[in-house]
């Protein structure tokens, strides 16, 4: 479905009538192509408190003046205190006016301390900071906290939120572990040699994850309910990967999806998904236990079951699909946000166990509104409040939820676990 409130802003007519009126004005975002990988360009490497992360290890491309940066990296994993905040803002006030259209914030901060409540308040009030920031900075540009110890194990990381592929990802922080992270990879297809498994992967955000994968080298196994047969093949083939009928909800699909993979799995995306909206009190048990089964109970089952049978191996990946409306909640989604927040749970306390036991890290996908067959239905008045309310004042797209799903995918992301992180172009729901 076309935005075509975001095309006519872009005319000069538009661009009149939202400034005389007051209206949102949605910038076009940028995002990742083959022609434009990354942003032209080095980020603006700042500094606030004494820092000790050693940011060159990375290889980032930084440097320490720019007219018009297209990325701004601040480190404040120093900051310890209210004036340590004050240097915050001291290093961005100045450069904030001149980050290019579509650019990145990135601001760097640490763990909070337990032991010390004046760290963890200016720690945490740097939270505080980056999501106002990125409700006022606008023009398609993004800002994000991540909490590290270890630049180099958080490289992935901010590659991702400092490229063009995390063009939706706004007002997230993202705390990445410490320790090194050893994984040899091609960069360009960092993926190549392992498979990824998307449950849902026929059409919508699923077939995007697919695409996206198969881009980045994974062999790919497009699985949906049977009826969906035809697409998942066209897809599959498309991406030179395999198709496989089976609905996940069934008693046995964890086992089915081991015998189909005797060579074992890498990636496991849990992509399927279904809504059935009514208010709870016209909510029959049937609607109830369709959305829990699909959303919940078989990612529950078939996790456990790939685990448990070594199919997902050392080094593998769990993605799970979580949404906005599981945090925030939304009236006429009892079902589904209960699904929602139950995959929010279940990645937070299956994490650190997979990872010590399996070396399996598990984390999730928040969409917000993304453009696909499922927004398209919604009524148009509700449809594009969906659409406007958030800081990019757009919906955004099937890409940028695989775009998220590949960083988190990615060989190197070993020290992102037990993470949630939303791509809705921060969202005013559950904000
Ligand atoms: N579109 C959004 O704005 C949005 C927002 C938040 C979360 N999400 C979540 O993202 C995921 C994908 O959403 P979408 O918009 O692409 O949906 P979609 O309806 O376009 O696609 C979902 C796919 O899952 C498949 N599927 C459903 N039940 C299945 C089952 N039992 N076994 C196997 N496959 C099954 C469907 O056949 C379909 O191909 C879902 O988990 C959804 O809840 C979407």
């Amino acid at each position: 479905m076309a935005d075509r409130y975001l095309s006519f802003t872009g005319t000069a007519p538009g661009r009149f009538l939202t400034r005389r009126l007051g209206l949102p004005r949605p910038a076009p975002l940028v995002r990742w192509s083959p022609e434009r990988p990354s942003f032209d360009g080095d980020s603006l490497h700042l500094t606030a408190g004494k820092s000790k992360l050693d940011l060159a290890a990375t290889g980032l491309p930084l440097s320490l003046s720019s007219e018009r940066p297209a990325g701004v990296l601040l480190d404040a994993t120093g900051v310890r205190d209210v004036e340590g905040l004050g240097e915050a803002h001291a290093a961005l006030h100045p450069v904030v006016r001149s980050v290019a259209a579509s650019g990145r914030v990135v601001v760097l901060g640490a763990p909070l301390d337990p032991d010390d409540h004046h760290q963890a308040a200016a720690q945490q009030a740097l939270e505080g900071f980056a999501r106002s920031l990125g409700k006022e900075i606008a023009g398609g540009r993004t800002v994000n906290l991540v909490r590290l110890t270890d630049a180099v194990a958080a490289e992935s990381t901010l590659r991702f939120l400092l490229s063009p592929k995390s063009a939706y990802v706004s007002g997230q922080v993202v705390e990445v572990g410490g320790g090194p992270v050893t994984a040899s990879f091609d960069r360009d297809r960092p993926l190549s040699g392992r498979t990824a498994l998307v449950t849902g992967g026929a059409r919508g955000i699923g077939e995007a994850v697919a695409e996206t994968l198969a881009r980045d080298g994974a062999r790919v196994v497009v699985l949906d309910v049977p009826a969906a047969l035809a697409d998942a093949e066209r897809v599959a083939e498309r991406l030179g990967g395999t198709a496989l009928a089976l609905d996940i909800t069934a008693d046995d699909a964890g086992e089915r999806i081991a015998r189909a993979l005797p060579d074992g799995l890498d990636v496991l995306v849990h992509n399927a998904g279904i809504t059935r909206d009514r208010r709870l009190v016209n909510m029959p048990a049937e609607r109830w236990s369709s959305v829990l089964q699909v959303n919940l109970a078989s990612v529950l089952r078939t996790t456990d079951a790939l685990l448990a049978s070594g199919t997902l191996r050392s080094g593998g990946r769990v993605v799970a699909t979580a949404s906005i409306a599981g945090l925030a909640g939304n009236a006429g989604q009892t079902n589904y946000g209960a699904s929602k927040a139950g995959v929010v749970g279940l990645v937070r306390s299956l994490a650190p166990r997979a990872l010590a036991e399996h070396g399996v890290t598990v984390n999730a996908v928040a969409p917000g509104f993304i453009e696909t067959r499922m927004t398209a239905s919604i009524p148009l008045f509700i449809r594009e409040a969906g659409r406007r309310m958030n800081s990019l004042s757009q919906g955004g797209l099937p890409v940028d939820v695989a775009e998220t799903t590949a960083w988190l995918a990615h060989p190197a992301s070993g020290a992102v676990n037990g993470q949630v992180v939303r791509v809705c172009g921060q969202s005013l729901l559950g904000a």
